[in-house]
């Protein structure tokens, strides 16, 4: 039997009213759907990064561990003045070895038609910094306001558009995983 991967989902904001969970926690939920694959929800505000950096005083324990146990990242990040949110930074800055050699798949959200494009493509050099390695490809949920009904679960209509694109991404997600888990072992 294939070896359990854990996947860390992080949502990329804070902010009170954010829309963007809805789609974190889509992805969540679609990724505890599939064999051999365990997901942790990272939600920011159930956490504290006191001050900027990977300092100690920077930390909060719980993301440490979490960081530590996970095999791959799916973050899920609404766009803000075309990049994504300070809160987001803040999280990731947190840590630094425990993201090495780990793959991350990504998300965008957003109210207007880009969904978060250019938050994904600002996201990029800096997770290349991190030692994350990310894949070719995304997810996008453009006008998240018209996908998702007021409890949050998705439309009928976008339910096969959104499980095919997620399918393919969470395979190739699971596929690198496995590979840097067993290369991490060498
Ligand atoms: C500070 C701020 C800046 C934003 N900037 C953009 C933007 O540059 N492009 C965009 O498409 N949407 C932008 N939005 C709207 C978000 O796309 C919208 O709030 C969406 O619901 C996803 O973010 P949320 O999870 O905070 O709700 C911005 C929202 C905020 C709060």
């Amino acid at each position: 039997m294939e070896e359990k991967i854990t996947i860390a989902v992080l949502e990329g904001t804070t902010r009170a009213q954010r829309r963007s969970i809805m789609a974190s926690h889509y992805v969540a939920e679609f990724g505890r759907t599939l064999p051999g694959v365990e997901i942790i929800f990272v939600d920011p505000n159930d956490f504290n990064f006191p001050g900027d950096g990977n300092d100690p005083e920077g930390k909060d324990p719980r993301y440490t561990e979490i960081t530590a146990r996970a095999d791959a990242f799916f973050i899920v990040t609404p766009e803000y003045n075309h990049s994504f949110p300070g809160s987001l930074k803040r999280m990731l800055d947190s840590e630094l070895a425990n993201y090495n050699h780990k793959p991350v798949a990504f998300a965008g959200v957003s109210d207007g038609n880009w969904g978060g494009t250019r938050a994904v493509e600002s996201l990029v050099p800096a997770i290349r910094e991190t030692g994350l390695v990310v894949l070719a490809w995304d997810v996008f949920f453009p006008r998240v306001q018209d996908i998702f009904d007021e409890s949050g679960t998705m439309k009928p209509e976008f339910e096969a558009r959104y499980a095919k694109n997620l399918h393919k991404l969470y395979d190739e997600l699971i596929w690198m995983a496995r590979l840097f888990k067993q290369a991490r072992k060498v």
